[in-house]
């Protein structure tokens, strides 16, 4: 949909798949801030924590953000082949929120399953839909192998998941995603999707800051509530690795869904280890040549982290201003799709 005050360009139609999750909560958050997308589905996958939380998570931030209008399905308790040997509660809190308890939303899940409702949404969009996949990648391998026609739609899918020099964040060799289901992502990071790998590379070096934390938490209670949500997981990056901030993964994934070029890539060839050995879950990203394959991956390899973490910071400071405004959807005309 396209309202007069805001930019003429049709919003571009976006789907985000989560698992929330911290990071994800403020990817989420920053895709309904952001008047360049239309966020037409949020679709629900098992990963940081068990599926019925990362669903109740969803509906949650959504309500929180004023958008209980935005479709929510549900998607896959578990990885494809192997079970996920361990989730992040450590990480997102054993809810997958921080600890924070936000109110429940009134709005309930689609009926339909998260593949259906990608699928008919994907087919029936006379534009190409972006596709954020930001957790394990078992919803979208799904896709493919029962929906391969309406996969083929996707105009884009940017992928937060693997790394090409940065080792793992869950093990040595593996990025959390694509360890939680490498079955998922050989097929997904394999197949000819026109994809994005936004990974460890540029998500490490892009750092959420105290003081960034603070400006959108100055902003409203929308900003208070994240900022809030954030605090574990600060916590365990101060213990972990001694920083003062927080590395927010799938925001990063999710600015360049938004922004397109935000990141510097190139076409790589990645193949994921799905062995079962210490390597489990490894993206063997191929840096020898730019790859001409049609499977090849736009690997992001580079990135202006300030300027990420900007985007990031200055977008969420926005969104209780705009959720005073225009709180629920705007109906402003005929959606683009
Ligand atoms: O490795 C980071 C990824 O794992 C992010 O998507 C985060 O939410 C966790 O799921
Ligand atoms: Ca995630």
């Amino acid at each position: 949909m396209h309202c007069l005050d805001e930019p003429v360009t049709s919003p571009l139609p976006l789907v985000i798949d989560t698992d929330p999750g911290v990071d994800d909560t403020l990817a989420v958050l920053l895709a309904l801030a952001s008047p360049e997308v239309d966020l037409r589905l949020v679709t629900t996958v098992h990963g940081n924590v068990e599926l019925e939380r990362t669903t109740e998570n969803t509906l949650r931030v959504l309500h929180l953000a004023g958008r209980a209008d935005v479709p929510v399905a549900v998607g896959a308790a578990g990885s494809l082949v192997h079970p996920q040997p361990e989730r992040a509660g450590h990480v997102h809190g054993a809810a997958g929120l921080g600890g924070v308890a936000l109110p429940p939303s009134p709005a309930s899940v689609d009926r339909r399953p998260a593949v259906v409702a990608l699928a008919e949404l994907l087919m029936s969009s006379p534009v190409p839909v972006t596709v954020a996949a930001i957790g394990p990648l078992t919803n979208i391998a799904l896709l493919l192998h029962v929906f391969p026609e309406a996969a083929s739609r996707i105009g884009r899918l940017v992928v937060m998941g693997g790394s090409a020099t940065r080792g793992g964040n869950v093990t040595a060799a593996a990025e959390f995603n694509v360890w939680a289901d490498p079955e998922a992502a050989q097929v997904v990071l394999g197949s000819t999707l026109p994809t994005v790998m936004v990974g460890l590379d540029v998500t490490l070096p892009t750092v959420l800051g105290e003081a960034g934390i603070a400006r959108f938490a100055a902003a409203g209670p929308i900003g208070a509530q994240a900022a809030a949500i954030l605090q574990q997981y600060l916590a365990h990056a101060r213990a972990a690795y001694g920083t003062r901030g927080v590395v927010v993964h799938d925001a990063l994934a999710l600015t360049e869904a938004i922004a397109p070029g935000t990141l510097t890539t190139v076409r790589r060839d990645v193949l994921v280890d799905t062995g079962p050995g210490p390597g489990r879950g490894q993206t063997l990203v191929d840096r020898r040549t730019v790859s001409t394959s049609p499977t090849a991956v736009e690997v992001a390899e580079g990135v202006d982290s300030a300027a990420a973490v900007e985007f990031l910071v200055a977008r969420l400071s926005t969104l209780d201003a705009r959720t005073r405004q225009h709180p629920g959807p705007r109906d402003c005309g005929p959606r683009n799709g």
